[in-house]
């Protein structure tokens, strides 16, 4: 994807925005771009978009011939923006998104909408245009009218003009892709050796470096989370560091790993399991950010600690009532095997606390219950009060949605064991987001800045594509952990 400042002969489409107003659309914005939106093409445009009924509501789409006076380009795509106060980034991504969606099959499409903001036209239409097709065999693959648009040239008032913005959109898009396309790749083909070794490629290629603990070197360790999901699978568990040295402060990054979730001895019913191949999400999206921090030069020290463990039900699973004992030497019962992904983060956390980190951020699909609080689109953001608002806040900042949860006191007592340490669940399903966030705090440093998101919804889209999201993995939480550590970095 390339950008522009003329329109090419070879020009498909020209995706402009338009916003809402009692007196009908208005093309957006209104101060740019007048050598190629002349007065004359503007009347033109809005007569033809007026007479097929455009509206310019946000995200409606609106396709008509080009006007003859724009040279070389065939037609005109025009995306609602909606009410011209509420045009903000995340809007701007949306409709991009929305409109790169639509586009599948063409090849070369300009826009003006980054005269609005360059970084969230650039973000929206790179991340709309995203798809997942490694699966599809001749049978199903996607027909020429399918395939994602080629290439995408923004319309800029001079050269130069948001070379940083359009760049950083780019490696951002190209983030949340790795994420999605580990969140995609299903569990027969994404077990925890196999996730352990792309993301070490990844990270090699990009001059990071990697520790790979297999399943010798945990038992060494004393990494009893990670093994107690992990020995109910043929396939191993392991834990991937990888580091990304840029500068003093520090960042540890925390993902949960379990590649398939069937619940484990405690078996989730069948309906919609097949959904489970998204609870490694949280370690995707911590391996992408790692990466992109690296790719960015981001001034700050990162580290991923990622568990990876498959959680299957067999002779030699876990069972409810066993007792195993964390890295660090914490035991606990296993009341329920299904939440296993707090036994794996624990370990995790721990093994991460070792590098005496400023600031922690573990990231799991981790409970049924956020989705029961928050629905599907909305992270729950827990942990120590200030850097848990802080992230909230950045979350919704870049259109992530990050909400920020308490830990209500009495609920710690619940995950008091008879026999352990602590238990694993509470006896009874109120506040499941929070009581395993509290169980997570039991393993976080004392002084540590700490937030933990759960995105058990928000990671993985089970419904219709849209704005710039399509079916299945989302990149959830991608653009907010990277605008953390670019935040921290700016301290
Ligand atoms: N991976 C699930 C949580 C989940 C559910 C993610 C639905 C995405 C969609 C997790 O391991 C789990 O099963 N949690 C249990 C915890 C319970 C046993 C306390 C849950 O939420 O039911
Ligand atoms: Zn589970
Ligand atoms: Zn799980």
């Amino acid at each position: 994807m390339a950008r522009t400042v003329t329109l090419g002969p070879d020009t498909d489409v020209l995706v402009i925005g338009l916003t809402s107003s009692e007196n009908g659309p208005s093309i957006a914005p209104d101060d740019l771009f007048g050598d190629v939106l002349t007065a004359e093409v503007r009347a033109e445009l809005l007569d033809q978009l007026g007479a097929v009924g455009a509206k310019g509501k946000a995200e409606e789409l609106t396709r008509v011939p080009a006007p003859a006076l724009l040279d070389g380009v065939t037609s005109v795509l025009a995306v609602g923006l909606g009410a011209p106060d509420k045009v903000d980034a995340e809007q701007i991504r949306r409709s991009a998104g929305v409109a790169a969606r639509s586009l599948s099959g063409t090849e070369v499409v300009a826009t003006t909408l980054g005269g609005l903001d360059l970084g969230a036209a650039a973000e929206g239409f790179y991340l709309g245009a995203y798809t997942f097709t490694p699966f599809r065999s001749q049978k199903s693959a996607p027909k020429p009218d399918e395939q994602p648009v080629t290439r995408v040239e923004f319309l800029v008032p001079e050269p130069d003009f948001g070379e940083e913005a359009l760049q950083r959109a780019q490696l951002v898009a190209e983030a949340v892709a790795t994420a999605r396309d580990f969140v995609n790749t299903p569990p027969s083909h994404l077990f925890p050796a196999e996730f352990a070794a792309r993301a070490q490629v990844l990270a090699e290629g990009a001059g990071l470096e990697v520790e790979v603990l297999d399943e010798k070197a945990l038992e060494a360790g004393g990494y009893g989370g990670v093994l107690g999901v992990g020995k109910g699978s043929s396939r191993p568990p392991r834990l991937v560091r990888i580091s990304y040295p840029g500068g003093e402060k520090k960042v540890a990054l925390v993902g949960k790993g379990v590649t398939f979730d069937t619940g484990g001895i405690s078996i989730k019913p069948a309906q919609n399991m097949e959904n489970m191949t998204s609870d490694m999400a949280g370690a995707a999206a911590v391996v992408a950010t790692v990466l992109l921090a690296a790719r960015l030069g981001v001034s700050v020290t990162v580290t991923a600690t990622v568990p990876m463990a498959e959680n299957m039900p067999s002779a030699t699973a876990q069972r409810p009532g066993d007792v195993l004992t964390q890295y660090g030497g914490t035991t606990v019962e296993v009341i329920n095997t299904d939440a296993e992904g707090r036994l794996i983060l624990a370990d995790a956390i721990v093994r991460a606390g070792e590098d005496a980190p400023d600031y922690l951020i573990d990231v799991a699909t981790l409970t049924g219950a956020q989705m029961v609080a928050l629905g599907t689109r909305t992270p729950g953001v827990l942990g120590t009060d200030d850097f848990r608002d802080r992230v909230a806040r950045i979350s919704r900042e870049v259109g992530e949605n990050g909400w920020a949860m308490p830990f209500p006191a009495e609920l710690r007592a619940d995950l008091n064991s008879k026999i352990a340490d602590l238990a694993n669940v509470t006896p009874h399903r109120w506040g499941g987001m929070l009581s395993a966030g509290l169980f997570l705090e039991e393993f976080v440093p004392e002084g540590v800045q700490w937030a933990h998101l759960d995105v058990a919804g928000p990671a993985y889209n089970t419904g219709g594509p849209f704005g710039y999201i399509g079916k299945g993995g989302t990149g959830v939480p991608v653009r907010t952990l990277i605008a953390v550590i670019e935040d921290i970095a700016a301290e």
